[in-house]
Order: structure tokens, then C-alpha cells, then sequence
């Protein structure tokens, strides 16, 4: 029988002094997405009763990071370790929190792609065993905690690196730091830890020999992924993590049927979804919530933040794209910067140079070359030519540009908002628009052309 409920409790309390940083190490982040909430999520998918988070350097920042957080009517309950005297004495502090009928999954923050399948067996373990320790084989098990075994390969105990002797540091079954406990048992073990040991810490490890030693089963799981357990403490691991994070998602994208040039030159930071045939080029940074359509083509170098681009358009390289909804065969780029508020109707065309903020094109509109369309409504099939600037802002405030269906603007133009261009206007290159232009009308405002003959260029001054 299953003791119930499920309580999780994330370490969180560490300094993380090998990250050299002034922001707690759980602060960090993988893939736009602290440590902390990573392991959180995790948590999350075992549907515990509570999780409790351990916290103590930097504390009220990582409170902060979390201040409306809620997930299914749970939210975290925060417990404080005052001097961090090791992962023993982390746990102790939330026994007092926990219904002593539970089992007690115990998780770090700095091992974030634990995943719930690996933890799962765990919980479901506490039936038959009062401990359950998830383990891994490492080859090069450098810094951590080492299981070691009896002649009849029960585990006896957890040995941290520190403290091994050199054939104990042999072993290459490593402790990944999680496990899981009937609430009961391990707080009689927690109140038996001391701190005699190389980093004079109460090691929450130990509790593993002296639950053997009470003769009480300890099973073990090994995690389906080495990755899983890969633990967080140097900036160097922060990279080698993230890596090996976006190269999930790239797989799961390209298993989808998107084609990724190089898996290992793509960013996936939160919810992306990419349709099938769709084709991303190299050093592409994608932000969610971001959705892509069918048969996109995305170049290469290209910032898309939170955004939608529809079936079968194409973004060319080094454009950035941020909040912005885009149509079908939709072109946009080379180096194009759509910024919030942008909303391209289908078969837009926005070329090189051109920037857009808060403003709607419609289906089939065009601005080709080095524009600025900002607070602007235009309508469809309307050509906006190189140069032309909506001239939004008066140095205080900002104004609105509304131009028709079917309307040519030409090169170099200036529309000072606000301003009104209807349908079928025609505006000639080089106007500085001041007055609405009505439908079918042309406007034009450049200085007459005068032409002089046998004009004589002047002539430099010849030194002396
Ligand atoms: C720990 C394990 C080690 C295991 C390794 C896996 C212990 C004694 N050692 O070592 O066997 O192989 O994880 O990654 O448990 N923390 C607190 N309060 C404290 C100390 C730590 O909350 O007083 C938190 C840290 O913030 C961190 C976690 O506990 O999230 C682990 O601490 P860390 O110092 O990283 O332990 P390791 O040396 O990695
Ligand atoms: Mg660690």
C-alpha cells in the first residue's frame, strides 16, 4: 500500500559558490527557464500534495522569482534554512511541515531534466521500501557521492567524494542526490545525522547507512537518461546542460518532421511549436509562446520572440521578429526587424531594412526596402516604397498613420501623423505628406525641378 500523500521537497538552500555569481545559482537559467523552475515542473507532473522549497542564500530572491505562482490550486511553501549546514540538516528543516503519513520525494534544484518517468518509480516503490535512492553509472564520477554496496550487493551507504577512500572512489555508481523516503522513517534517520565528515556538514547521505543499519530494505533505480542526473555546480556544467536540453528539443522537432540544419546551432527557450516540412537554418533563437506553421523557412540567424507566422512564409536571414503575428506566405527579410504590435495580413512582403511597430499591413501590401511603418493601419495591396518613414512621434507624443487599399506610396516619402491616405491614393517620391489624400488622388510636395545650362562645377583652389 502506498502511504499517502506524496510530499516533494526541493533543496535550495546552497550558496553555489562554483558559479562565481552575485544571483543564487537555482536562479540560473536553462533555456530562458530557471533551474528551479525546471525541477518545479518536474515536481509538478507527480501531482504531489505539496512541495516544499528549502531556501536560504539568496532567499527572498528566489521567493520573488516565484511571488504569483500556482499550478493547480498548489502553491510552494517555503522553508527557510537559516546557516547552510548541509543537505541533511536542509531536509530536517521541513520535517515539522509534513504529514507524517507521506512518502517524501526528495529533489535539488541544480538537477533540472530529472524527468517524471525516472521519478516516478521511486513514489511508487514506498509500498515495499522505506528508501529508495536513484542512482546512475558515471564514468568519471569526479565530485560526487559514491554507493557502495555489501558482499551481497545491498547498499550499505553513500560516500561522498571527500570523504572516499581511494578504492571506494573506484566505484562508478553514483549518488544523483535524489531520493525518496517514508516521512516516518527518515525523520527518525535525520535525527541520528552528525557532521563528522570532511566538510562538516550533516550529509542527508548518511541516512542511508544508518537505515541499513536498522536493518531497514533499500532499493534503488538507476535514471533512464545519464543527463537526468546531471547535476549543476559550475558554469561550465550550466553550458554542457543547456546543450544537451536543446538537443531534446530538437529532436522531438525534427521526429515532428521540421527539418533543423544543425541540431546543435538552434535555441528553443520555452513553448515552440513548428509545423511539419517547415525548414529552420542554422543560429535560429526561438522564444515561446511562439507558434510556426507548415512549410515556414526560417534563415539563418533569426530572433523570433513570442510570435505566430503562418503556413508557407518565409523569414530571411537576421531578422528579428518580436510579438508579432504573421500571415501565409508571408516574405520577410533579409534583415528585417518586426517589432510588437506588428500584424501581417497573408502574402505581405517586408524587405530589407524596413521596421515595423505596431502596425497592420494587409494581404498582398509591400514595403520593400529601408521603411518605417510604425502606429500605422494600411490596407491591402498597397506599395510602400524605399525610404518611406511614418512619422509617428511629434517629440512628445505619438501618432496614428491610416493609409487605404491600393495605395502607392512612393520612394522617400514622409507621412507626419496624423494622417490619412484613402484608397487609390497616389503619393509621389520625395512628399513630406502633411494633409489627408483623398481617394484616387495624387499628392505631391517635392520642390520643382529647374534645370540651368553649361553649369559650372566650382574648382578646387590650386595650393600655392
Ligand atoms: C550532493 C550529494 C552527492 C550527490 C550530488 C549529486 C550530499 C551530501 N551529497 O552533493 O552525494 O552525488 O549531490 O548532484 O547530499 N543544499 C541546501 N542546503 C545545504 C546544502 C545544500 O539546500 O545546506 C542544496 C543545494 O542548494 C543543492 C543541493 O542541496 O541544490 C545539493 O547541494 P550541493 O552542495 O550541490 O551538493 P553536492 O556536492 O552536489
Ligand atoms: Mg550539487
Amino acid at each position: 500500500m502506498l502511504p499517502s500523500p506524496l510530499e516533494i521537497v526541493i533543496l535550495a538552500a546552497g550558496k553555489g559558490s562554483r558559479m562565481k555569481s552575485a544571483a543564487p545559482k537555482v536562479l540560473h537559467e536553462i533555456a530562458g527557464k530557471s533551474l528551479l523552475a525546471h525541477v518545479i515542473e518536474s515536481a509538478l507532473s507527480l501531482k504531489p500534495a505539496e512541495i516544499h522549497v528549502v531556501v536560504g542564500h539568496g532567499k527572498q530572491s528566489i521567493i520573488d522569482a516565484f511571488a504569483n505562482f500556482e499550478a493547480d490550486g498548489l502553491k510552494l511553501n517555503w522553508v527557510e534554512q537559516a546557516e547552510q549546514l548541509g543537505t541533511g540538516h536542509a531536509v530536517q528543516q521541513v520535517i515539522p511541515a509534513i504529514d507524517k503519513n507521506s512518502s517524501v520525494l526528495m529533489l535539488t534544484a541544480d538537477v533540472p531534466l530529472i524527468g517524471p518517468a525516472t521519478l516516478q518509480p521511486l513514489v511508487t516503490s514506498m509500498s515495499a521500501f522505506p528508501l529508495a535512492l536513484l542512482t546512475a553509472e558515471f564514468p568519471q564520477p569526479e565530485g560526487l557521492g559514491r554507493i557502495v554496496r555489501d558482499d551481497t550487493d545491498n547498499v550499505c551507504g553513500i560516500v561522498e567524494h571527500k570523504d572516499a577512500s581511494p578504492e571506494q572512489l573506484k566505484i562508478k555508481e553514483i549518488n544523483s542526490g535524489i531520493m525518496c523516503a517514508r516521512c516516518a522513517e527518515l525523520t527518525n534517520w535525520l535525527g541520528q545525522l552528525d557532521n563528522n565528515n570532511a566538510q562538516q556538514e550533516y550529509y542527508l547521505t548518511d541516512i542511508v547507512a544508518i537505515a541499513n543499519a536498522e536493518g531497514n530494505p533499500i532499493t534503488t533505480f538507476q535514471a533512464r537518461h545519464n543527463h537526468e542526473v546531471a547535476g549543476i555546480n559550475s558554469r561550465s556544467q550550466l553550458a554542457q546542460v543547456e546543450r544537451i536540453y536543446q538537443h531534446q528539443q530538437a529532436e522531438q522537432l525534427m521526429e515532428s518532421g521540421v527539418t533543423i540544419i544543425d541540431p546543435s546551432r538552434i535555441d528553443i527557450r520555452g513553448e515552440v511549436e513548428i509545423g511539419s516540412d517547415s525548414i529552420i537554418d542554422i543560429n535560429a533563437v526561438i522564444v515561446g509562446p511562439t507558434i510556426i506553421g507548415a512549410n515556414v523557412t526560417i534563415g539563418p540567424n533569426c530572433t523570433i520572440i513570442q510570435s505566430t507566422i503562418g503556413d508557407s512564409s518565409q523569414v530571411h536571414p537576421n531578422t528579428v521578429i518580436e510579438k508579432a503575428i504573421i500571415g501565409q506566405k508571408v516574405n520577410v527579410g533579409p534583415f528585417a526587424r518586426l517589432r510588437p504590435g506588428t500584424h501581417l495580413g497573408d502574402e505581405v512582403k517586408i524587405g530589407n531594412f524596413v521596421e515595423t511597430k505596431n502596425a497592420r499591413l494587409g494581404a498582398n501590401t509591400k514595403a520593400s526596402h529601408l521603411s518605417y511603418v510604425g502606429d500605422a493601419l494600411v490596407g491591402g495591396n498597397t506599395n510602400i516604397g524605399a525610404g518611406v518613414i511614418t512619422v509617428n512621434y511629434d517629440g512628445a507624443n505619438k501618432h496614428q498613420t491610416t493609409i487605404g487599399d491600393d495605395v502607392f506610396v512612393g520612394s522617400d516619402s514622409q507621412l507626419i501623423a496624423p494622417i490619412v491616405v484613402e484608397d487609390g491614393a497616389t503619393i509621389g517620391a520625395g512628399s513630406t505628406i502633411t494633409n489627408k489624400v483623398s481617394k484616387d488622388q495624387l499628392a505631391i510636395s517635392r520642390g520643382r525641378q529647374r534645370l540651368i545650362d553649361n553649369w559650372k562645377r566650382p574648382k578646387k583652389d590650386s595650393k600655392k
